[in-house]
């Protein structure tokens, strides 16, 4: 007997393949998702993902191992799908036997989905990002075992579309064979009753999760999301056609500001031709690790990036994992009865 049954029974292919109690993943933040909040979240009975970002094989390395001392139950890890040592993060993920792999950052290259589920086929569970109908059913043909879509509520790098929209494109048509995730804006469980309603397996959540009692993020860090609401959390804006940047949603600050100026450095650099297209990409990128960074552990919360979702404005106080899980379970619960 199962406190949430409404919920729980909803939930259940979701939990089956990740192995856990509640089909909450907490979504990879780079700096944040490491082993404390990544084990907190697996112990309550949710999924934890570790954000591998930038990260050298070697220091995944000793995170997963880390991770494994702090618990017992499954965790994944995320891993970037542009990262220059790709597949060597693959093999250190395949030689501790993690048991789902998250693939983010854009379609897989060839052979990174078929490396990670071995030649068993099982292996590992591959989960990637559907921006769109079209690509979600491109990634199942080519392997994906689940899907996670996400909003432009979402914090951190985002897409155009909003999680309403995507939700309704994309759960009615594959929700009922496939297994799909839904990210982006949630702050609370009525929310995830709506979307396991329409079909999802499941739901991921990042802002909510990352000023945890767990979470090693900096207490300025936390402080700045507690007194934030929905509207400071802004969309970057690309200053240069030629220059395609993933937006980032952040809460506002003097960070927000340099990174205009950023982009207008590298695109000068652009036309003056002394750098080419990806190499003034990868430029913005470090911009955002470094500036991630800056603000999660440091505290620097006006020149740093504090990336944060919309739903940040139901942020309020630092609470365990545990509590935080137990509150979204309680209030799906309550909305499915009162149906
Ligand atoms: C501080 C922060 C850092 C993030 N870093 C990453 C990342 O490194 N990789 C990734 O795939 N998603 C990243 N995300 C997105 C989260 O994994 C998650 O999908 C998102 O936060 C869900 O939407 P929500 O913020 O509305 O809950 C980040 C989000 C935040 C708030």
């Amino acid at each position: 007997m199962t406190t949430y049954p409404k919920t729980s029974r909803l939930m259940n292919r979701g939990t089956d393949f990740l192995g856990c109690d509640y089909a909450i993943l907490c979504g990879a933040m780079s700096w944040v998702s490491e082993r404390n909040l990544v084990s907190a979240i697996s112990n309550a009975g949710g999924f934890g993902v570790i954000a591998c970002g930038a990260m050298t094989p070697e220091l995944l390395d000793t995170e997963i191992t880390e991770t494994k001392k702090l618990t017992g139950k499954p965790f994944g890890v995320n891993l970037i799908t542009m990262h220059p040592q790709l597949f060597e993060l693959i093999e250190v993920c395949k030689k501790h036997e993690v048991t789902h792999i998250v693939l983010a950052g854009g379609i897989p290259p060839k052979g990174s989905v078929e490396a990670i589920k071995g030649e068993s086929g099982d292996d590992a569970k591959v989960i990637c990002f559907a921006p769109t109908l079209a690509l979600a059913k491109k990634l199942l043909r080519s392997g994906a075992d689940a899907l996670v879509i996400e909003g432009m509520e979402a914090g951190g790098h985002i897409g155009p579309v909003s999680t309403s929209v995507l939700a309704q494109e994309i759960l009615p048509e594959l929700a009922a064979d496939h297994l799909v995730f839904v990210a982006g804006g949630i702050g609370k469980g009525q929310a995830i009753a709506g979307y396991l309603e329409m079909g999802a397996a499941g739901v991921q959540l990042g802002t909510r999760f990352a000023c945890a009692t767990e979470s090693i993020a900096h207490p300025d860090f936390k402080k700045a999301f507690f007194r934030a609401s929905a509207r400071d959390a802004i969309a970057s804006v690309q200053v240069d056609p030629r220059l395609p940047v993933i937006p980032v949603r952040a809460l506002k600050n003097k960070g927000t500001e340099a990174f205009t100026a950023k982009q207008i450095e590298v695109a000068g650099s652009l036309d003056r031709e002394e750098v080419a297209m990806a190499e003034a990409q990868l430029q913005i990128e470090h911009y955002w690790a470094g500036a991630l960074r800056r603000a999660v552990i440091d505290g620097d919360v006006e020149g740093g990036s504090l990336m944060a979702g919309q739903s940040v404005g139901m942020v309020k106080q630092e609470e365990p994992v545990a509590d935080i899980i137990q509150t979204l379970m309680a209030e799906s619960e309550e909305a499915l009865t009162r149906r």
